[in-house]
């Protein structure tokens, strides 16, 4: 389908930061333009759907939906992963909930029985009839990848490979092992309702909206922020800035300082930053000298996400003596910041319905917005040109 909103408008969100405005309000709030947008963004680029770390052994999986689409992400037997769909090829139902490890997948609506790699293994009373042949029948697979142990999927199958577009960020972040990490804990969604473009990462906010949450954890002034950092390929969706610390091993903690042992490997200059990368659409990853943390969210709905914050360390951490207790302090220490940012969050996205909602100018700071509205405007632009052209087409093969 075409943009509903004609793509020149979008002009104006992109290019000096001396001029540029924001995205309009109705991107936020338009029915249509999401349909579109899902079409545009999440149809025809790779973005994360969780960590293959979390399904570490055969059997392992877990199931989560991506707009429409119900999926199920397995670790076959050889080790590699799988995602397939989570649509039973007989009437639709979901052939897995939540997540866990099985050695095959029974639907429960009519024991429809398939392995972890998707393949129907049975169907009662069809078993043996001569007009079903199972081996033509498995859950469709989903073009997938994993990157620095993160789950990638795509559904276009034309799009270059993952790796090339991750290549510099995987260099850039080398040294924090991220293949390695684990999960402090079981991923797990909050539900939010705002359109899925309100959680784009800045820190412009950070000295004002967390003044006295974050602010005496971890001193965040704009001169501190360094938005030239190595790993930005805005072309490529990849929006990357860095927090410069005062000293080695600062981070946001009730001390001011990592709380957990640093990750062998990080250098002097890496110790001394917080790392913070947007992969678009969908991932904030937060490189800290003792940690990795990494935020994903998935649309559900125009104005509605689902958002999940997850803390990931080497596994000597994790098993360390008293880890458990420091993290939950150190999770509690930061639950202030995140309520507000989900006040803001909400609010923002109320503000967008307003008669005077804004196409806002942006600050320095929010450089990382800017590059993030270039690279969504490209998404627009490619898909309605393409529409376009089908509708040409059609026209002329009716004419
Ligand atoms: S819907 Fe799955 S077996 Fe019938
Ligand atoms: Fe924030």
């Amino acid at each position: 389908m075409r943009s509903p909103i004609p793509v020149d408008e979008f002009d104006a969100s992109c290019g000096s930061i001396d001029s540029v405005v924001a995205l309009p309000p109705e991107t936020f709030t338009s029915d249509e333009f999401h349909k579109f947008e899902m079409e545009a963004v999440f149809g025809h680029e790779w973005f994360c759907i969780g960590r293959a770390t979390d399904i570490p052994n055969k059997g392992d999986y877990y199931t989560l939906n991506v707009g429409n689409e119900p999926l199920l992400v397995t670790r076959l037997a050889d080790g590699s992963v799988r995602v397939q769909a989570n649509v039973c090829q007989h009437r639709a139902m979901k052939v897995a909930e939540g997540s866990g490890n099985a050695r095959r997948f029974k639907c429960p609506y009519h024991a429809w029985v398939y392995g972890l790699d998707g393949k129907l293994q049975s169907a009662p009373d069809l078993n043996d009839s001569p007009c079903f042949d199972k081996s033509k029948v498995e859950l469709p697979g989903i073009r997938s990848a994993v990157w620095e142990g993160f789950v990638f999927i795509t559904f276009d199958p034309d799009i270059p490979p993952l790796g090339e577009r991750l290549g510099v960020l995987g260099s850039y972040l080398k040294n924090w092992g991220m293949s390695d990490l684990r999960s402090a804990s079981p991923l797990s969604w909050l539900d939010i309702p705002v359109n899925w473009k309100i959680f784009g990462d800045e820190c412009y906010h950070c000295a004002h909206l967390h003044a006295k949450s974050w602010g005496p954890m971890y001193e965040t002034t704009s001169e501190r922020i360094d938005y030239d950092s190595a790993a930005n390929e805005p072309v490529k969706g990849v929006i990357a800035y860095d927090l410069i610390s005062e000293g080695e091993d600062f981070s946001p903690t009730r001390t001011g300082r990592t709380l957990q042992p640093v990750l062998p490997g990080l250098t002097t200059d890496e110790r001394s930053r917080l790392v913070y990368v947007t992969v678009a659409p969908n991932l904030l990853i937060i490189a800290m000298p003792d940690k990795v943390k990494y935020f994903m969210w998935l649309p559900t709905g125009t104005t509605s996400s689902v958002f999940a914050a997850t803390w990931m360390y080497p596994e000597s951490t994790l098993d360390k003596p008293g880890f458990t207790e420091e993290w939950e302090m150190e999770v509690s220490d930061l639950g202030q910041v995140m309520e507000e940012d989900i006040y803001a969050w909400t609010t923002v996205q109320a503000g967008m319905y307003s008669r005077n909602a804004p196409r806002g100018r942006y600050a320095p700071s929010e450089v990382v917005l800017v590059r993030l509205n270039e690279w969504l405007v490209q998404k627009y632009r490619q898909a309605d040109v393409a529409a376009e052209a089908t509708e040409l087409v059609s026209a002329d093969v009716t004419a």
